[in-house]
């Protein structure tokens, strides 16, 4: 079985193809990933109208040399996978006009994948995962903790009540002067701080339900860089190492209050995951890692490629779907939100 999966809602345009092996784990033979970074950069976050120009023009080549690299072509591929929401609506018409458009054309069974889902899934592509687990999903839209049950079968146990930990890790960037997207510039400025130089807030530390909220965090970040400015390179580097002690000592302690739920709504998980872009952080993985096996857990997370958006996540999760029967008709709807 070959999948096809095309990815457009957010700033990348990606095209993949994943094949199920007699071992029965996925094989990614081809993952093509255009950023549009460069096109967002001066905007200082991802700029709807331009990310579904950039899309438009760079898809239908995707497509192609996703299929090229896998050595097939379209009479030889399975299914057409694509992210049908959420997202940028405009990005995501795209990929699906033209998901749609290939499978009647090629009369292929097409797979409307939810892109959290997808993110979700891809520990079963990576490491052959068994369900249930625990998934922090965390990227620049979503933060959720989530009972991974079975496809199409999850649990939230915990969500955002304001910014994304990406979108947090986003603003600070901006505030501090950094670049797009936030997160790995703040990870690397980190690197050289001292986390300890600001007193900063761990917002719902303690609270009994696994939810997130990261704005205050965030306001007392710009409280203190105002305080200091113009601000020097240290400033920054600190600022930015108090920033992501903050975010993980949150991290962990919610994650914490989501393995307690989680043995009342799923039973025993087979391990701890983290997916999303957020997923790529080396602090969070580190210390999700030691608190995973605390608790005589393993920790799982795709490697870097595959944190971020991607074809690949696509194609898995359409893999999956397929091979329960689940398919979509030519009337699936684009969705700019799509709770999962
Ligand atoms: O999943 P993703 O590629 O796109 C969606 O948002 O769906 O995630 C992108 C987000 C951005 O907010 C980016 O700043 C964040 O993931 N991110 C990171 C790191 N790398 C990417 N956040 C923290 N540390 C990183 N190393
Ligand atoms: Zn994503």
């Amino acid at each position: 079985m070959k999948i096809l999966g095309i990815e457009t809602t957010c700033d990348e345009t990606a095209a993949a193809v994943v094949t199920l092996g007699d071992d029965e784990r996925g094989h990614i033979l081809s993952n093509e990933v255009l950023s549009q970074i460069a096109e967002h950069a001066a905007y200082g976050g991802v700029v709807p109208e331009i990310a579904a120009r950039a899309h438009v023009e760079v898809l239908d080549r995707l497509i192609a040399r996703a299929l090229q690299r896998a050595g097939t072509a379209l009479p030889g591929i399975d299914g057409i996978a694509v992210a049908a929401g959420p997202g940028l609506i405009g990005g995501v018409l795209i990929g699906l006009v033209t998901a749609k458009t290939l499978s009647l054309v090629a009369r292929k069974p097409l797979i409307a994948v939810n892109h959290l889902e997808a993110h979700a899934l891809t520990p079963r592509l990576t490491d052959g995962l068994a369900f249930p687990y625990l998934l922090l999903l965390a990227s620049g839209g979503h933060t959720q903790l989530v009972a991974v049950r079975g496809v199409g079968d999850y649990v939230r146990l915990g969500t955002t009540i304001d910014d994304a930990i990406g979108e947090a890790f986003d603003k600070v960037a901006k505030l501090l002067g950094l670049g797009y997207p936030g997160g790995p510039e703040v990870e690397r400025q980190a690197a050289n701080g001292d986390p300890e130089r600001f007193a900063l807030p761990r917002p719902m530390l303690g609270r009994r339900q696994a939810d997130f909220s990261l704005s205050g965090l965030k306001t007392a970040l710009r409280i203190e860089a105002e305080r200091l400015e113009p601000l020097a390179v240290q400033d920054v580097a600190d600022l930015c190492a108090g920033f992501q002690a903050a975010v993980v000592d949150v991290v962990v302690d919610r994650v914490r209050v989501a393995l307690r739920a989680f043995s009342t709504v799923a039973g025993h998980p087979t391990a701890l995951v983290a997916a999303g872009g957020v997923a790529a952080n080396g602090a969070i993985r580190r210390a999700l890692t030691a608190q995973a096996g605390e608790v005589g857990l393993g920790f799982v997370a795709p490697p870097l490629p595959l944190c971020g958006d991607n074809g690949a996540m696509i194609a898995w999760a359409g893999l999956e779907r397929l091979r329960l029967g689940l398919v979509d008709d030519l009337t699936v709807p684009a969705r700019a939100r799509w709770p999962f």
